[in-house]
């Protein structure tokens, strides 16, 4: 039978181009849970439109990467170094982003940022039309094109224009914030209209959708309905669709011997001491100064766990290009520094800070060791973190500890002990209770997220939107 046609456009690839010579390269898988969720999903004939991390200037250069990436199914839009500058760093990651997690504007250079406003939403709608413009030269009748994230809100309206039966669904991987947020952006309307252009929109959480739906009622003066928004008798879907995760890519992982291997190590190497640990991209919404500093605060009231517990955070570099990102960088260094500085041995350390990423495989076995993981985010879409650290625990029923702030909370929320990550004295009493919580609790509370990491997959969240995205199609098609 024919598999449904699926045109996957993203702004990050799921693989990223490393520039070998003038026409070779070599291709690494992009960090972060957009990419982590999709590579789980395998039951469409998929294709993926999108960015390779790359500026690739030369026509000799393009033409080898494009056929290095076919082979993965992945198609480039190139982007020039200005693009990137202004669309990228500038819209994307020093407004939009900030902003849809509730962190404002950043401090220092707000009023900068509010200048150079206009000028990086140019950027990003011509960069939005170039997506689409390679999405146009790929499109067959009957594609569903599956735009995704806060980098590509204009995309659906630029794809409508062009072709008005293209079936287009658009979903966001951040939180959607509430619309006395949204209503601050000088382009609140724009990005709102072209979004309501596709024909379903998804959030993680029903709180987000609800924020979306808010935010065109008051901003736009358009009707909410259960289903979604109505503008003249066209409605656009609106609903929640909670990702996941391939659980069982992680769990058959546990039985390959390297892991095993690894695994041994890791726990010969910390034997005498529990293994608390993080990971997360070197985000500002991670909350990884916070989380450090709970650390400390726990190390300070508790003497006698000084030398029998180990923070491990791996804080895989990220945007950084973007100011902001470069200071976070050097405020976490400063803080780990001082806080080894204070409690360490000369031959131990209470925290381990990596900034660099971890292969899969590495990833799982590190998982598989922690006795509880710390989930810190002072605002995330969803964390998919949370989830594989649950996925490795068949064995050990370590202890989650998570955000209120995270997606994640919804779903984890009866089994993980849930913190508000700006309470330094609670995240630091919840890692005493994680550290001391008796094997009978563990095993409920793990049983309880287990269950849900297993039976809410990435591949189902898939198939869930691209359906709902047929039926609202037809349904739309039968109104007229
Ligand atoms: N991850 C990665 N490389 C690493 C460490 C982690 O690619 O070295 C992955 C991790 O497995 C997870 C994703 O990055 O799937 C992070 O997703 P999450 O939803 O937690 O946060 P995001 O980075 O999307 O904000
Ligand atoms: C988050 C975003 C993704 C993004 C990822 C990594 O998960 O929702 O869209 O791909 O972070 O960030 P980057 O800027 O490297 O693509």
């Amino acid at each position: 039978y024919n598999r449904q046609r699926l045109l996957v456009v993203a702004n990050r690839l799921p693989v990223s181009a490393v520039r070998r010579g003038e026409d070779s390269w070599s291709l690494e898988i992009s960090a972060g849970g957009l990419v982590s969720a999709l590579l789980g999903v395998k039951e469409f004939e998929a294709r993926w439109i999108g960015w390779a991390g790359v500026n690739v200037p030369d026509e000799v250069g393009q033409k080898a990467l494009t056929k290095a990436l076919a082979e993965k199914r992945c198609i480039p839009v190139f982007l020039d170094e200005e693009i990137v500058h202004q669309y990228y760093n500038g819209y994307c990651n020093n407004i939009l982003w900030p902003l849809f997690h509730y962190l404002g504007l950043p401090q220092e250079d707000r009023l900068a940022t509010t200048r150079s406003f206009q000028s990086q939403f140019t950027a990003y709608k011509k960069a939005n039309q170039m997506f689409a413009d390679v999405v146009n030269e790929h499109y067959e009748e009957g594609d569903v094109v599956w735009c995704h994230d806060y980098h590509l809100m204009f995309l659906p309206k630029c794809l409508k224009d062009y072709n008005s039966k293209m079936k287009v669904g658009w979903f966001l991987h951040t939180p959607f914030p509430s619309s006395e947020i949204h209503r601050t952006l000088p382009s609140r309307s724009e990005l709102l209209r072209s979004v309501l252009a596709a024909d379903l929109v998804g959030f993680h959480t029903y709180d987000y959708a609800r924020h979306f739906v808010s935010a065109c009622t008051r901003i736009l003066g358009l009707e909410g309905t259960p289903e979604g928004v109505e503008d003249q008798g066209r409605l656009t879907r609106v609903a929640a669709f909670p990702i996941g995760i391939d659980s069982e890519r992680f769990i058959r992982a546990l039985e390959v011997p390297d892991v095993i291997q690894h695994m041994k190590e890791l726990k010969e190497r910390f034997a005498g001491r529990k293994v608390m640990l993080g990971v997360d991209r070197l985000d500002m919404i991670k909350g990884i100064p916070q989380k450090i500093l709970a650390f400390e605060k726990f190390l300070e009231e508790n003497a006698s766990w000084r030398d029998k517990v180990v923070l491990l955070q791996i804080a895989v570099p990220t945007r950084t290009d973007v100011s902001e990102y470069q200071k976070l960088t050097s405020q976490v260094h400063e803080i780990v520094g001082r806080i080894n500085g204070r409690f360490g041995t000369l031959t131990q350390v209470p925290i381990h800070h990596l900034d660099r990423s971890l292969d899969f495989y590495a990833l799982c076995a590190l998982y598989a060791v922690t006795d509880v993981a710390l989930v810190t985010s002072l605002r995330d879409g969803m964390n998919l973190v949370s989830y594989e650290f649950v996925a490795c625990q068949e064995a050990k029923k370590g202890v989650l500890i998570l955000s209120e702030f995270a997606g994640a909370a919804q779903s984890l929320g009866a089994g993980a002990i849930l913190v508000n990550p700006w309470n330094i004295t609670e995240v630091a009493a919840s890692i005493g209770q994680a550290l001391n919580m008796s094997p009978e609790e563990r095993e409920k509370r793990h049983r309880h997220n287990f269950h849900h990491v297993k039976t809410h997959t990435a591949q189902e969240w898939a198939e869930t939107f691209v359906s709902e995205l047929n039926d609202t199609v037809i349904e739309a098609q039968l109104r007229i």
